[in-house]
C-alpha cells in the first residue's frame, strides 16, 4: 500500500486553521493584530485567504489592489503559516454586474438574477471568464511562489446552473457532440416519439423549465451531464493561469459531500486533491450514531475520488452554524472527536469555516474560532486548541492510505435518474443515498474499511462490491460487474436494478437487464408499499448462517431464481413464499440479490455474516459496541489505530496486542477504554 507524501513540500504538519477573510476587517487593523497573535495559541497554522475577496483585490476594473494581501501573506509566512489561496470567483463585485450584466445567471424560468448572493454566475460567460483570468493571472504570478502559499482553492462550492442563453447555446453544442451531429440520435435517446416532443432543428433544443420541457428524463439527465460538463470547463479555465505561472502549487476546489448537483467523479482528472465541506448536525436526539455514520461515508467517498489519496476537510464548524434548522452547541468533546473522525478516513487536514466570526451580514452567527469576544477565552477556542495539540501528537498519519476490500457503489447518474423517475414511487421514499449508508453502515459498525466509488470505476482490488439500487446501469458497469463475480468476487445487488440503460430507456427482455445472468434472477414486477402495510421475510438455509423474520418496507421485487439459490422467502401478500434474497453461484464468486427492503437489523447482521465468511480484514479484533467506530491509516510499523466512540458514555473495545496510544504514550494491549465522545488514536509499538 503506497503512502503518499504531504500536499506540498513545505507542508510537515496535519493542516489546521481555515476560512480567514482579513479583507472584512481592513478599516480595523487592530483585529488583523490580534488574529496574527491568536493563531498560534489555538494551534492553527494554515488560513485559506481571499475566497470572497473580488472587490477588495479589483474594486474597479483592472485597477488591483494587493497590497493589503500582501501584507497578509507575508505575515502568514513570517510566522510560519501556510495560505491556502483563493481565487474569487464564487462571489462577484456590483461594479461588474452593472458593467456585464451577462455574467448574471439565469434560473429555469429563463429570468436572469439581479446583483447579490454568491454562486450566482453564468458558467458561459465570456465576459466573466476574461475577468476570472485576469484575476488569476494577477494572482498566479504574485503569490504562486510566495513562501506561504501551498494550495490553490479554486472558487467556492462550485453548484447551481445557469440557463441564459449563452448556457443555452453550450448545451446544444455539447448536445451536437454526445449524438454525433445526428438530431434523431437525440430523439431517439431521449424517447420523443413520446407526446410527439420530435425535435426537427437542433434549435428547437433547450435546457428544461418549469413551464416548458420537463418531463423527459434524458432530456433531465443530459441537462445535468451538461451541468457538471461545463462546471468542469470552467475549472479548467480557472486553473489555466495557476499552471502556467505557478506551476508545482497543487489545485483543488471543495466540494460539498454528497451534493448532487455535479458529479464529482468527472472532476478528478483536473484536481490535484479532493477537498470537502462537512457539516453534521451533531447531537439530533437518538441520531449521534447516524450521524457520525453518514458523515464517515462522505469522508470515505472523499478519499475515493482520488483513488485512496489523503485529502482534506476544507470547511467544518467550530460551534454551531447559522444555517441548519437547529444551532445545537458542540458538546464537549465533539469538535475533537469529529475532527479526527476526518483524519481518521484520510483527510490531511482539520479546516474551518471560519477564522473569525463576521460582525455582520448573514454569517456573524456561524461558528468561529475566535467569537465576538475576540480572545482565546471562549470555549470553542480551547477546544480548536486541544485539537491543534492532539494534531500535532498524531502527525506521523500524514500521507498515510487505508486499505478497502468493500467497494460501495455510489453514482450520481443513477442518482439523477432514480430521483426523476416517475414511479415506482413518487412520496420522496425512494431515497437512494440513504439506502447505501444503509448498507454501509453494515461495515462502518464492523470497522471494516469500504471505498466510495461510482458505476465507471475499477473493481478488481475488492472482495466485496455493494451497488444498491443500481436502476441505472451506466456504459461498462455491467461487464466489469460481471468479471469481478467471475473472478471470484462477491456482489450485493437488490431491488430496483438494471432496469433502464444510460438513457433511462427501460431494458427489454427482463430486469435486472444486462445482469440477469450474474444475478441469475428475472425480476417481474416491483411491489411499493405503503406505511402501514406489513411485509417480511424469512430466512432458509444460508451459508451466511442467518437467521429468523425480518420486516420489509418501500420497496418489494417479486423475482424468480433462473440460476440462483433462493436464501429467503417472502411471509405474507398474494406472493408470500417466492424469493426475498438469492445467491448465484457464477464463475468462482458469488452474486447476492437483496429484493426487499429491510430494516438495518437485517443488513447488520447480513453483513456480519457475509464478513466471517469472507474473513474481510477489520480494524479492531472484536466486534465494536454500538456508536463506537474503528479505522486504521497505513500499515506495519506506519498503521495508525482510530477509535471513535459517538456514545455519551465510554466505550471498551479490544483493539488488539502491542498498541500505543500517540498522546498519552500510554501502552495498551487488549481492552482500551474510550472516554463518551472521545477518540484515541494508536500505533503499534
Ligand atoms: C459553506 C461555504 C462557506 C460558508 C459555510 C457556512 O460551506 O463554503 O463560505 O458559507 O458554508 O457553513
Ligand atoms: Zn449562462
Amino acid at each position: 500500500m503506497a503512502s503518499d507524501g504531504p500536499i506540498h513540500k513545505s507542508v510537515s504538519r496535519i493542516l489546521h486553521g481555515g476560512d480567514y477573510n482579513p479583507d472584512q476587517w481592513l478599516h480595523m487593523p487592530e483585529i488583523i493584530d490580534e488574529d496574527f497573535r491568536l493563531m498560534p495559541l489555538s494551534r492553527c497554522q494554515t488560513f485559506s485567504v481571499g475566497i470572497f475577496a473580488w472587490t477588495a483585490l479589483e474594486p474597479e476594473e483592472g485597477k488591483y489592489t494587493f497590497d493589503w494581501l500582501d501584507r497578509i501573506m507575508d505575515r502568514l509566512a513570517k510566522d510560519g503559516h501556510h495560505a491556502i489561496l483563493a481565487t474569487p470567483s464564487g462571489a462577484r463585485p456590483a461594479w461588474m454586474a452593472q458593467k456585464y450584466p451577462e455574467v448574471l445567471r439565469c434560473g429555469p424560468n429563463r429570468e436572469r438574477n439581479l446583483f447579490g448572493a454568491r454562486h450566482n454566475h453564468c458558467p458561459s460567460s465570456p465576459q466573466y471568464r476574461r475577468l476570472v483570468t485576469a484575476m488569476n493571472t494577477e494572482l498566479a504570478t504574485r503569490y504562486g511562489k510566495h513562501p506561504a502559499t501551498i494550495l490553490w482553492h479554486l472558487s467556492n462550492e462550485y453548484g447551481g446552473e445557469c440557463h441564459c442563453p449563452l448556457c443555452q447555446d453550450s448545451f446544444r453544442i455539447w448536445l451536437k457532440a454526445r449524438y454525433r451531429n445526428d438530431l434523431d440520435r437525440l430523439n431517439k435517446a431521449w424517447y420523443n416519439a413520446f407526446w410527439s416532443h420530435t425535435y426537427t432543428d437542433w434549435s428547437q433544443v433547450e435546457s428544461p423549465a418549469p413551464h416548458g420541457e420537463h418531463g423527459t428524463h434524458c432530456h433531465n439527465l443530459d441537462w445535468k451531464r451538461f451541468v457538471t460538463q461545463q462546471c468542469l470547463d470552467f475549472i479548467r479555465m480557472e486553473s489555466a493561469p495557476l499552471k502556467a505561472h505557478a506551476p508545482g502549487v497543487p489545485i483543488t476546489t471543495n466540494l460539498m459531500g454528497f451534493y448532487t448537483g455535479l458529479d464529482y467523479w468527472k472532476f478528478m482528472d483536473d484536481l490535484d486533491l479532493a477537498t470537502w465541506d462537512n457539516y453534521p448536525s451533531w447531537h439530533q436526539p437518538g441520531a449521534e450514531e447516524r450521524t457520525a455514520c453518514w458523515i464517515a461515508m462522505a469522508h470515505d467517498l472523499n478519499r475515493s475520488l482520488k483513488a485512496g489519496r489523503p485529502f482534506l476537510m476544507m470547511e467544518s464548524s467550530p460551534g454551531p452554524t447559522n444555517w441548519q434548522p437547529v444551532g445545537r452547541l458542540r458538546r464537549p468533546g465533539m469538535h475533537r472527536l469529529a475532527s479526527l473522525q476526518s483524519v481518521a478516513h484520510g483527510s490531511d487536514g482539520v479546516l474551518y469555516f471560519q477564522w473569525r466570526k463576521s460582525r455582520g451580514a448573514s454569517e456573524k452567527f456561524h461558528g468561529a474560532v475566535v467569537d465576538h469576544l475576540g480572545n482565546e477565552k471562549g470555549r470553542m477556542f480551547q477546544e480548536v486548541a486541544g485539537t491543534g495539540d492532539t494534531l500535532l501528537k498524531i502527525k506521523s498519519v500524514i500521507g498515510q492510505r487505508t486499505d478497502a476490500q468493500v467497494a460501495m457503489v455510489y453514482d450520481w447518474e443513477n442518482r439523477w435518474a432514480i430521483d426523476d423517475a416517475r414511479g415506482p414511487r413518487n412520496d420522496g421514499e425512494k431515497k437512494y443515498l440513504e439506502d447505501v449508508v444503509a448498507h454501509y453502515h453494515g461495515f462502518w459498525r464492523q470497522g471494516i474499511a469500504c471505498d466510495v466509488i461510482d458505476q465507471s470505476r475499477p473493481l478488481d482490488a475488492y472482495k466485496v462490491v455493494v451497488a444498491p439500487m443500481s436502476y441505472m446501469l451506466r456504459p461498462g458497469f455491467a461487464e466489469r460487474v460481471e468479471a469481478f463475480v467471475k473472478k471470484g468476487g462477491t456482489l450485493v445487488m437488490t431491488y430496483l436494478s438494471g432496469i433502464v440503460d444510460e438513457s433511462d430507456l427501460c431494458f427489454l427482455g427482463g430486469w435486472p437487464g444486462p445482469l440477469r445472468p450474474v444475478l441469475g434472477i428475472w425480476a417481474e414486477e416491483i411491489d411499493s408499499l405503503y406505511k402501514d402495510d406489513v411485509q417480511s421475510l424469512t430466512w432458509g438455509k444460508n451459508p451466511l448462517g442467518q437467521k429468523g423474520t425480518h420486516g420489509v418496507h418501500t420497496f418489494a421485487d417479486l423475482i424468480h431464481a433462473e440460476t440462483a439459490q433462493v436464501m429467503a422467502t417472502y411471509d405474507k401478500d398474494f406472493y408470500a413464499g417466492r424469493p426475498a434474497v438469492t445467491v448465484n453461484a457464477y464463475g468462482q464468486g458469488q452474486a447476492w440479490y437483496l429484493a426487499a427492503r429491510t430494516g438495518r437489523d437485517f443488513l447488520d447482521a447480513f453483513y456480519l455474516g457475509m464478513a466471517k465468511q469472507l474473513d474481510l480484514s477489520r480494524a479492531v479484533p472484536g466486534e465494536l459496541p454500538a456508536g463506537v467506530s474503528a479505522t486504521t491509516r497505513g500499515e506495519g510499523a506506519d498503521r495508525h489505530l482510530f477509535v471513535m466512540n459517538f456514545n455519551a458514555e465510554p466505550a471498551k473495545v479490544d483493539i488488539g496486542k502491542g498498541q500505543v496510544d500517540l498522546e498519552s504514550g500510554e501502552k495498551v494491549s487488549g481492552v482500551a477504554t474510550i472516554p463518551g465522545l472521545g477518540c484515541r488514536v494508536f500505533k503499534a509499538g
